[in-house]
């Protein structure tokens, strides 16, 4: 629970997996931090407006899914940046699948990424990045992987990331 006792401002996973890199090159006055529930009301669906179709999400239905990730802690990796004023600008997830595979290996699968449209540009999806990567690294994840449009290809390069294998899909 959070200092304060406010359950809506517990995060969904240790503040401790925040890289101190990541924080340290934030423009001034901006944080990064996992969410809470408590974001319903700080922009962050707003946000993911960015990237695609959200919906009409009413509050008791963002507070049930976000139990359902709160459960599930040492999966989901959800983190914010927020400006100066406390509003979310900027978004990312890393959701981590456990394997037989290479040891009963950890893959983390990189997920959701946006940045406001009027806060793009400042290096915000790459410290979003390096935090998920850092978060990956920290859980013992042996790969991070991810999807994306050809039209962000050279945003995913920049991070680190390179072209492997060819993504297909059957939508249900
Ligand atoms: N193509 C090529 N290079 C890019 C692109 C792009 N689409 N976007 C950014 N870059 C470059 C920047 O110029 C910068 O290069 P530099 O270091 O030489 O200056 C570097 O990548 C880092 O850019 P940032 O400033 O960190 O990028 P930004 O904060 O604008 O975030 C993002 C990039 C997340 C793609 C943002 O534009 C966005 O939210 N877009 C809409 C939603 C979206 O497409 N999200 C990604 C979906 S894929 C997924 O979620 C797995």
């Amino acid at each position: 629970m959070a200092a304060n006792g406010d359950a809506s401002q517990t995060p969904l996973f240790s503040p401790d997996l925040i890289s101190p890199e990541v924080k340290a090159a934030l423009p001034e006055g901006y944080t990064c931090r996992p969410i809470q529930q408590s974001d319903y009301h700080a922009g962050f669906l707003d946000v993911l407006r960015v990237l695609t179709t959200v919906g009409d999400v009413s509050e008791e239905a963002w507070t049930e899914r976000y139990s359902f990730m709160a459960k599930r802690s040492d999966e989901y990796f959800l983190l914010c940046i927020l400006d100066g004023s406390g509003k979310i600008v900027g978004t990312g997830a890393l959701i981590v699948e456990r394997k037989f595979i290479h040891n009963l290996g950890l893959v983390g699968h990189i997920e959701d990424i946006a940045v406001a449209k009027d806060q793009q540009g400042k290096k915000l999806g790459l410290r979003i990045i390096q935090a998920l990567d850092y978060v990956a690294d920290k859980i013992g994840c042996y790969k991070t992987i991810l999807d994306c449009s050809e039209a962000n290809e050279g945003f995913y390069v920049k991070c680190g990331f390179k072209r492997a294998g060819l993504e297909m899909a059957h939508y249900h």
